[in-house]
């Protein structure tokens, strides 16, 4: 589930977890409503927060504990062994909340989200503020459960990571779905490829209107090999020596920017 800042993805998630109620429409989750069937709802739920949230007054191990408590968990030491091993966590399993680095306090939410062993597991945006190393872990780990047959909904503002581990995407923007599609029939209709290089000089305007700039590095989707013919001209035209010129296929970023741009002003 992708969208910008305030899309509304956290919302949609806590309507799911029962955390905010909707105005209007139902949502079920694997056939229970999440209203009038909220705990088996929730029960088929694990959920990563997006922000930190702990109890500073237990370990790590103590914790768990407590989370299965919550689903009626019982016994399950042998389940919370190998999700401390999975995730990392095995030497950390009696240190206090506290005592943990930012990282490690988001590997013991995700083995809290994964103590009931939920059908359905929600990461939303797990992987903010996280390291190379937990990140590999982290999707080492979420392959493993989705082959063994858990699904996996996660939202992310890495657009490489989603390109890369998911098999549909939804799209939202001011509350609504606005795209909506499996992975590889999104990228296939992305109909552009994209001309890259890095260049000091100022754009001529009407490249410039279509151009992605990060810094020296600008990105500009081209429909074929004569617009991008035309692309270059204008930049020779307009004093501009582009460095390191490529053309590459339009990826999931390039997708999104468009999608979101040709949602403007129709908001909710
Ligand atoms: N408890 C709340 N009460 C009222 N409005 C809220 C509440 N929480 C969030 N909002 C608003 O709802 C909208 C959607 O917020 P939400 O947190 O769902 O966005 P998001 O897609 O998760 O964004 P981000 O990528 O920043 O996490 C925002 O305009 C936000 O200000
Ligand atoms: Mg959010």
């Amino acid at each position: 589930m992708l969208g910008p800042n305030g899309a509304g993805k956290t919302t949609l998630i806590s309507i799911l977890a029962g955390l905010a109620k909707a105005t209007g429409g139902s949502v079920k989750v694997l056939g229970h409503d999440v209203q009038g069937d909220f705990a088996a709802a929730r029960r088929s739920l694990g959920v990563v927060p997006q922000e930190l949230v702990f109890d500073p007054f237990f370990n790590v191990r103590e914790t768990l504990r407590i989370q299965s408590g919550y689903f009626g968990v019982k016994n399950n030491d042998a389940w919370i062994d190998e999700l401390l091993e999975s995730l990392g966590l095995a030497d950390k399993a009696s240190s206090n909340m506290r005592q943990l680095s930012g990282g490690m306090k988001r590997r013991v939410l995700v083995a809290q989200a994964l103590v009931h062993k939920p059908p359905i597991i929600v990461l939303d945006e797990p992987t903010a503020g996280v390291d190379v190393e937990l990140r590999q872990t982290l999707w080492h780990f979420v392959a493993r459960l989705n082959r063994e047959g858990h699904t996996v909904l996660l939202t992310t503002h890495y657009l490489e990571e989603a390109e890369a581990l998911c098999n549909r995407v939804a799209m939202l923007k001011h509350g609504n779905v606005v795209k909506l599609s499996s992975m590889s029939d999104l990228l296939k209709t992305a109909t552009s490829n994209v001309l890259q290089f890095k260049t000091d000089g100022a754009l001529p305007a009407a490249v410039e209107v279509r151009a992605r700039v990060t810094g020296r590095i600008v990105q500009i989707p081209a429909q074929d090999a004569g617009d991008v013919e035309q692309l270059l001209a204008a930049l020779r035209e307009g004093g501009v020596m582009p460095e390191d010129v490529e053309i590459r296929r339009a990826d999931l970023e390039d997708v999104f920017i468009h999608v979101m741009n040709e949602q403007q002003g129709g908001g909710a």
